[in-house]
């Protein structure tokens, strides 16, 4: 699913951003380019980076 219209960022790539060794929305965010035009995406993003970290 696109999180990112602006930038084409899936949860999928949010996720392996992750895995590959980003360990906060910060670094995800610098990594994927999420949240970096219009930021509607944001909040989205934030709760998928979370969820993902707290299942490692
Ligand atoms: Fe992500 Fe616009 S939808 S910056």
């Amino acid at each position: 699913m696109y999180v990112c219209l602006c930038q084409g960022v899936t949860d999928g790539h949010i996720r392996d951003a992750i895995y590959e060794g980003c360990c906060s929305y910060r670094e995800v965010r610098v990594a994927t380019g999420v949240a970096s035009q219009c930021g509607k995406c944001a909040c989205t993003a934030k709760q998928i980076v979370r969820e993902t970290i707290s299942d490692l």
